[in-house]
């Protein structure tokens, strides 16, 4: 397929441009603004690949999201848009929630419309937060969206206007939830790089509030596969959640992580919840499963390569960690790192 991947040079894009020009040789255009968490080097891999091409740019940019979508030297114009883009960190967004409005309300809806006008194959790539928080079970794709914090109130907000799309324009729009991803090339601020990182340097582990909070963890690559069977055979109009094998309190991630590093327990550290912090996420994945897919990795497993990832890959966490997340770092958790 020829293709539109928005926000492509994050974590989990990257893992999707990996999985379609790899296993299936896929045509692949990015196009992403390159926030902090945006990384071209996630990318490198692919500037030979005559296939591939990378646009810098926002989505809620008409102008770079036409250039993105024209044809080019890489070859004839995208025939789907597949959209990662957005602001992914909760903290972040009960801190300063004005970009992810942006992004995942206006951004979407520039992209909705340039796939209408168009008449393209369109997959949003959405979360379980949009779901809110559950105590016991499992949320299918029939739940209610409840979303606590501005980051899956906006995420459900583009859900919605997604649908919408489908239902007045008749655009052949799908949506993809999955659970907490895990793996390499993971931004630090997130639980599981940050715990390694800290880890490794003898940092102290910031566990928020008691550590029972529960996730739902599934490998990038499980969900980059979610993503491409839903994009192939979904039904449009259709939501579709991918969750993943195992769920975890976050104290028994955080024992993990220092069992796999030989860090000392000592470096657990309670600090302050997160306010309206959601206690669980569990996600049902029937409807993906139908279509044929199922997860790979397994948590133990996908635990230990993202350590040995993390160790063997100074070179691309050396930047952020001595650059603008020191002062993230500081601000969010007021102390400075080793
Ligand atoms: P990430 O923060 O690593 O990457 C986001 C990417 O989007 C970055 O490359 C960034 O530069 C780009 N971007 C941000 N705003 C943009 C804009 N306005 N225009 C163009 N590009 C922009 O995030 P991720 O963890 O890879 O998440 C990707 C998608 O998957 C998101 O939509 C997120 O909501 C969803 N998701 C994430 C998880 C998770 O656990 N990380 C779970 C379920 C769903
Ligand atoms: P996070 O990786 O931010 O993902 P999400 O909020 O989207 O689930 O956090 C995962 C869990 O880890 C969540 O319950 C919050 C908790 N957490 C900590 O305890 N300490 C931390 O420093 C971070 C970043 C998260």
């Amino acid at each position: 397929m020829r293709l539109l991947v928005c926000g492509g040079a994050g974590f989990i894009g990257s893992h999707f441009v990996r999985v379609r020009v790899c296993e299936h040789g896929d045509a692949v255009t990015v196009l992403d603004k390159l926030t902090y968490a945006g990384r071209e080097e996630n990318l490198a891999e692919f500037a030979e690949d005559p296939g591939f091409r990378f646009v810098r740019g926002a989505i809620e940019d008409p102008r770079a999201v036409a250039e993105a979508l024209a044809p080019s030297d890489a070859g004839a114009a995208a025939e789907a848009i597949v959209n990662f883009a957005a602001e992914t960190h909760v903290d972040r967004s009960i801190a300063e929630p004005d970009a992810f409005v942006r992004t995942h309300a206006l951004g979407t809806h520039v992209l909705l419309e340039a796939a209408r006008e168009r008449e393209l194959r369109y997959v949003q790539v959405s979360t379980d937060e949009v779901y809110g928080s559950i105590d016991v079970g499992t949320f299918t794709e029939t739940s209610p969206l409840a979303p606590s914090s501005p980051y899956s109130a906006t995420k459900a907000g583009a859900d919605l206007l997604v649908q919408s799309y489908h239902h007045t324009y008749g655009l052949p729009a799908s949506i993809c939830r999955g659970s907490n991803n895990y793996g390499s090339h993971q931004y630090p601020e997130k639980l599981i790089p940050l715990m390694i990182l800290n880890a490794l340097h003898g940092d102290a582990l910031p566990v928020y509030g008691d550590g029972r909070q529960v996730r739902n963890w599934i490998h990038a690559s499980d969900f980059a596969r979610a993503i491409g069977c839903v994009l192939e055979r979904g039904a449009p109009g259709e939501v579709y959640n991918a969750g993943g094998p195992d769920e975890l309190a976050n104290m028994d991630v955080v024992r993990r992580v220092i069992a796999l590093t030989g860090a000392e327990e000592s470096l657990i550290e309670h600090v302050r919840d997160r306010p309206g912090h959601d206690r669980r996420y569990s996600l049902s994945s029937e409807r993906v499963r139908a279509l044929g897919w199922e997860p790979q990795v397994r948590f133990a497993e996908g635990l230990e390569q993202t350590v040995a990832w993390y160790r063997e890959n100074a070179w691309w966490w050396e930047p952020i960690r001595s650059g603008a997340y020191r002062t993230y770092y500081e601000q969010q958790y007021g102390r400075a790192l080793n």
